[in-house]
């Protein structure tokens, strides 16, 4: 960014209002939650999803290690690879214009040593263009060292998918006194090494709500409860595209399997009954030429350019 295109001074300082034309940034999602304004989120994977998602003003756009399951077929998300996920992360950053664009940092990019993890999120922010990378679990020693390295961070607690093996199975966490005493420390101490938000997965609603009043910065919930400052889903489970059944706190907004099944079965019939293309789709020789070759068909042989160059 060049000083002549700064905004004016202070514009995110504050509690910034969002509206469709305004670019969300990290501070603007904490004067969202300041001003009580629910912070809209939704995965996403790729350009022609991404563009739609942020031209229906959703805020935050999470490039999530979802794709693994939902874009790769993969059971779990430990697969999906760093390269894969700049790979995609590259593809919403040039779709999207106005939502905050987060890469979800994969299984093993983040759990070896602090300058690893860091250079790998680096990656995210440099090659990818992501504004800011999500991190599993309560790793307050590495969001502390994100935040140094000027990297906006969004931390992830309760149900961390990446934690499957560990956790025996995908549960809702933070059923018990001690883990919610401890779900709620862990929040507390992201926050306090620079977290931005935090999203909670798959955790009773009340301990979301006791999180989100303790916290200056929004959480994000899924399967959390209406208490949360905002609200992810994954893209491909509001529209019905997963193939498996739906964990109760997904609501399906539309059937687009039922769509684009209808639509290439119809095509797949029109094609085989040759009603597809139509002479309207099709392109046409100029008419100059097309008087030549009715003239005389043999002007056009085999070897049809040689023969058309004597014309
Ligand atoms: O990868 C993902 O889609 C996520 C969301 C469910 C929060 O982490």
């Amino acid at each position: 960014m060049s000083l002549t295109t700064l905004p004016p001074e202070g514009r995110n300082a504050a509690a910034p209002t969002q509206d469709l034309r305004t670019k969300v940034t990290m501070p603007a999602l904490a004067g969202m939650k300041r001003q009580a304004k629910p912070i809209t989120a939704l995965t996403a994977y790729d350009y022609a999803t991404s563009r739609l998602v942020d031209e229906a003003g959703i805020d935050m756009i999470l490039v999530g290690d979802s794709l693994a399951m939902v874009v790769l077929g993969h059971d779990n998300t430990l697969a999906v690879t760093l390269e894969e996920m700049l790979h995609h992360t590259r593809a919403v950053r040039r779709a999207v214009r106005r939502a905050l664009v987060v890469a979800d940092m994969p299984f093993g990019s983040y759990h070896g040593s602090i300058s690893a993890a860091v250079a790998n999120a680096v990656r995210f922010i440099k090659e990818a263009g992501a504004e800011a990378v999500k991190i599993e679990g309560p790793r307050v020693q590495l969001v502390r060292a994100l935040t140094e390295a000027e990297i906006p961070v969004v931390g992830h607690l309760g149900l961390t998918p990446q934690s499957v093996h560990r956790m025996g199975g995908y549960r809702v966490q933070g059923k018990t006194v001690e883990t919610v005493a401890q779900l709620r420390a862990d929040a507390m101490a992201l926050a306090d090494a620079g977290a931005g938000a935090i999203v909670l997965e798959g955790v009773p609603r009340e301990l979301a709500a006791l999180i989100t009043a303790d916290l200056e910065i929004p959480t994000i919930g899924i399967g959390a409860g209406p208490e949360c400052d905002g609200q992810i889903l994954v893209f491909h489970d509001i529209l019905n595209m997963t193939f498996a059944p739906h964990a109760k706190f997904v609501r399906q907004y539309a059937d687009v399997s039922a769509v684009i099944r209808e639509a290439v079965e119809q095509y797949r019939e029109d094609v085989e009954h040759h009603a597809f293309p139509t002479d309207a789709e099709s392109y046409h020789l100029p008419a100059a030429v097309l008087e030549v070759i009715d003239s005389d068909p043999e002007t056009v042989e085999a070897d049809g350019a040689a023969a058309l160059r004597r014309v």
